[in-house]
């Protein structure tokens, strides 16, 4: 064939595939060839078609028009199970696994080993050994006994791979695999995909970082609006090209030279909204003292699992504090639940979508809803106009892309959805927000127009507490900033007190 380059032939070739959904075209007429020993990057914007890909990739979905090649064979996988038997393995966006099982039995999820050739019982011994073994691969040494949900995310993705290697996949596909990921995990996640890489396996990967896209890949294809905009050898592309390419646009518009910092908050910034003193809970917070005030971005910094969540949550009422007090306009309250949080005008927007975050079922508008009518009591059903209002508005805001308000929200592109959560909140109008990860998945320039927009709403008055992984995003939004080190304070700072790298030193305890 003609896709073999250097005497290489590729695993997987996709040729002229098209899939469309009710008024979208997700896919038109794309072309992807994947090499053994490569890491093959997509990128695009949020809803240019990268899940849909896979998806026809791995089974999910049947293409309208198009094959694919295996080993230059046609494949028609109908299943993530048949694409598997084939050597194809995925991991998602979100971790598709079951917290309550152990890492075990995650791993050999129905296909568990059974004693007597098979017939027998569960033969779970076999089971742990080979499940420890595959991870020593990846270099983890874990208790594969206990259940999954006690390990980090980052572990919860290791154990994903390790199940695609137990089916000795040939093509790896990780969808935005790293969006929750803290440095040094990433660079834990690199160093199995480069040595799965040298073992001669294909890689085929998504993000939206661009830092990530350029230290792992060797080749990039762009989507965009569905259609294959290009692929590219990294070293022969820029990042503002490869953004340009993303975006649409031609020549060099200046998108990266200037990212903005945000305007800082008039200098005496508005009344303190939210105080905490001593702010704290045994085993997962040291006590804290802050305070957010009106109209101002109030920073967490700190690696995953340093206390940012953990902050977040106790000020939510959703863990309870048992050290410290806390005052709301100067009177001093007990959040026990997140309603009395609620009531006391606190949103918070999680991280974690899948949890706590959009009912897929649900159309956009119901989802957008759905926090303000839980606040106004379900008794006083909001008025279909109103709603309608609030939800285009809330479409055009934050540029979410879905044919209409009323489609179910799990058609939804995954950085389209995340954006749909945030409107949920911001339509509650709440005087103090709690945004932690507010952006995770949603495409790079996206991310910048939408924070701007946040801010903007917090200057009217809002107060904004910002967690995120992305330090440069942090330290170019908040007013003030706590960096926290293993769930410790690792002190205060006003706006341009701190670089990046001061930040790190701070994270990494070598502050002078
Ligand atoms: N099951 C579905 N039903 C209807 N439309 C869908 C479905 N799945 C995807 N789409 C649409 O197809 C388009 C491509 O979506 P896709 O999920 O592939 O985007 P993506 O590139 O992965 O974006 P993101 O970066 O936000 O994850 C979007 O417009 C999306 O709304
Ligand atoms: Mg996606």
């Amino acid at each position: 064939m003609s896709n073999v380059v250097n005497g290489i032939a590729p695993v997987l070739e996709l040729s002229h595939i098209y899939k469309a959904f009710t008024g979208v075209k997700a896919l038109t007429d794309v072309n992807v060839c994947l090499y053994p020993g490569e890491v093959h990057t997509l990128m695009g914007q949020n809803g240019a078609g990268k899940s849909t890909l896979i998806k026809v990739l791995t089974g999910v979905y049947t293409p309208d028009n198009g094959q694919i090649l295996l080993d230059g064979q046609r494949i028609a996988p109908a299943s993530t199970r048949q694409a598997q038997e084939l050597g194809i393995s995925t991991v998602y966006q979100e971790v598709n696994l079951c917290p309550n099982l152990s890492v075990a039995e995650n791993i050999f999820i129905g296909r568990y080993p059974r004693k007597w050739r098979g017939f027998g019982p569960v033969d779970w011994r076999r089971m742990q050994v080979a499940s420890e073994q595959l991870l020593q691969r990846l270099d983890l040494h874990i208790d594969v006994q206990k259940p999954l949900s006690v390990y980090p995310l980052a572990v919860q993705q290791m154990v994903a791979i390790a199940r695609a290697l137990l089916v000795s996949a040939r093509v790896l596909i990780l969808d935005e695999p790293t969006s929750s990921l803290d440095d040094a995990e990433v660079q834990l996640l690199f160093q199995v995909l480069r040595n799965l890489r040298d073992e001669g396996m294909a890689i085929l990967f998504v993000t939206h970082f661009l830092d990530q896209t350029y230290e792992i890949s060797d080749r990039i294809t762009v989507l965009r609006n569905g259609v294959r905009e290009g692929e590219y050898a990294v070293a022969e592309l820029s990042r503002l090209e490869l953004v340009n390419k993303m975006v649409g646009v031609a020549g060099d518009t200046p998108f990266f030279d200037a990212v903005p910092v945000v305007p800082s908050a008039a200098n005496d910034a508005g009344e303190v909204f939210l105080e905490a003193r001593g702010l704290g809970r045994k085993g997962a917070l040291a006590p804290q003292d802050i305070a957010l005030h009106s109209g101002e971005v109030f920073g967490l910094c700190g690696l995953l699992g340093s206390g940012r969540t953990e902050l977040a949550r106790l000020l939510f009422g959703a863990d309870k504090a048992d050290t410290g007090t806390l005052q709301i306009r100067g009177v001093e309250r007990r959040l026990a639940t997140p309603r009395d949080a609620i009531h006391a005008g606190i949103g918070f927007c999680s991280e974690d979508r899948k949890t706590e975050g959009a009912i897929l079922e649900l159309s956009v508008r119901d989802n957008i809803m759905l926090a303000l009518q839980a606040r106004n009591g379900l008794l006083r059903v909001i008025p279909r106009k109103q709603q309608h209002k609030i939800a285009n508005d809330y479409v055009k805001w934050l540029g979410i892309k879905t044919p209409d308000i009323e489609t179910p929200i799990g058609s939804l592109s995954g950085g389209n959805q995340q954006k749909a959560l945030l409107a949920r909140w911001l339509a509650t109008d709440p005087a103090m927000l709690i945004l932690d990860e507010p952006t995770r998945g949603i495409d790079v320039r996206a991310k910048q127009e939408i924070m701007d927009f946040v801010i903007g709403l917090c200057r009217k008055g809002m107060a904004i507490l910002f967690i995120s992984s992305e330090l440069p995003e942090v330290l170019r939004c908040s007013d003030r900033m706590l960096v926290l080190r293993d769930r410790q304070g690792g002190g205060q700072y006003l706006r341009g007190q701190l670089d990046e790298e001061s930040v790190l030193q701070v994270i990494a305890g070598e502050a002078a």
